[in-house]
């Protein structure tokens, strides 16, 4: 069941988002200001800027979001301000140039949900010269946590339900990235700050980020909790932080680790993230310290050990390997070949038929087929 219309409602009922994106954009945003609202969904932000005074926004949303974007925008007497384009921000050309970006693309961990790409790829593409990026940064900080429900996420590969065992997923599991949801009383070390970044600015080659955590009760570690503080404009920041005063209702992140290490008041946690900065995928490296010192334990885990890659994906990586379309690539090309700028869907749904008539087995299925096709590739 589709619950794209729930997220949305949900940032919307964020109170604590909206007033830091209101605030940050009447801030930034002046009268007859062009603007680019990227990954629009309702079209919040941009609706928002038209309010601040922008002259133009460019409403751009890859999913039918758009669609509700356009409708709520004409509902609130701004459509003739607002241009609605559906299109992946990366695929799509403006007729002009931007004084402000801005988009709440921002994961749990900040970085999680693309706002890297996609802010590099706006800023270098989009943006007028002393144009301004909301977010312009994001500061990225862990502290050690105590959360026995995550650390189910592992354990729960060691039980045996039916009389089975399920032992070799814990490896995966154990090098995996959760969402969470933390209280004050979870976090159970002083919170380091990891790194401060400009997203459209990109990451630095690889890079090793680190930070110790004095331990400020006695408990037990359980992972790595990670969260994110995003500056929007010179006088507004907005962060998911469980120890903010006022926290967004946005989830975290856990990155768990291989036991559980019992901690007293002054151990201390060290943290060492490395961040690969085309794929993002992060290594966690964590050691824990207690008095004189003494090193009570250090893992070592990576998102790579994490990857569900079956081997014949990860044959078909290898440089050598000679790539052959499958039948349903042969069927993919068609329609592609067949999209000339003069047939009609029913009739490349015919053709496509007629020509490849092994792989589909009703009309329904060709006609869900080329529609998902044509979706992807064509004006
Ligand atoms: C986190 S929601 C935010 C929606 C809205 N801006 C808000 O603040 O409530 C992200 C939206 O951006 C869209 N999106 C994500 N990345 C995008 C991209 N690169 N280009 C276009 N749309 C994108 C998603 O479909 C989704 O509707």
């Amino acid at each position: 069941m589709p619950l794209v219309l729930e997220e949305h409602r949900h940032y919307l009922t964020d109170s604590v988002r909206l007033s830091a994106f209101r605030r940050a954009i009447a801030e930034v945003v002046r009268l007859g200001d062009i603007v680019l609202d990227l990954g629009s969904g309702t079209g919040i932000l941009g609706l928002l800027a038209c309010q601040a005074g922008a002259r133009r926004v460019y409403a751009v949303d890859h999913s039918g979001m758009i669609e509700v974007a356009r409708a709520i925008g004409h509902t609130n007497g701004f459509h003739d301000r607002m241009v609605f384009i559906k299109a992946l921000s990366t695929q799509v050309t403006l007729p002009e140039h931007v004084d402000v970006v801005v988009a709440d693309q921002i994961g749990g961990f900040g970085i999680d949900a693309g706002i890297v790409e996609y802010f590099c790829d706006a800023r270098t593409r989009f943006l007028k010269p002393g144009g301004v990026m909301i977010p312009a940064r994001l500061e990225l900080s862990v502290a050690p946590v105590e959360t026995p429900q995550l650390w189910e996420c592992l354990t729960s590969w060691e039980r045996t339900p039916a009389g089975l065992k399920f032992e070799p997923v814990r490896t995966l599991a154990a090098n995996t990235c959760y969402p969470a949801s933390y209280r004050p009383e979870h976090v159970l070390g002083e919170p380091i700050v990891l790194t401060v970044l400009d997203p459209s600015l990109g990451f630095p080659a690889l890079q090793q980020y680190e930070g110790r955590s004095v331990v400020h009760r006695s408990g037990t570690v359980h992972g790595i909790g990670g969260w994110f503080s995003a500056q929007l404009s010179p006088g507004v920041t907005m962060s998911n932080a469980p120890l903010a005063k006022e926290p967004i209702s946005r989830r975290q992140v856990f990155f768990p680790i291989e036991q559980p290490v019992s901690v007293e008041t002054d151990d201390w946690v060290q943290v060492r993230m490395t961040i690969e900065p085309t794929t993002l995928l992060i290594t966690w490296i964590v050691e824990i310290w207690g008095p004189a010192p003494v090193r009570k334990a250090r893992f070592v885990h990576s998102a790579f050990r994490g990857l569900l890659l079956s081997r014949e994906d990860l044959q078909r990586m290898q440089p050598q390997f000679v790539p052959r379309l499958s039948s349903w690539g042969q069927a993919r090309r068609t329609i592609l070949e067949l999209c000339d700028g003069h047939r009609s869907v029913a009739v490349i749904e015919q053709e496509l038929r007629y020509r490849h008539p092994h792989l589909f087995s009703s009309p329904q299925q060709v006609a869900a087929f080329v529609a998902q096709v044509i979706a992807q590739g064509v004006e």
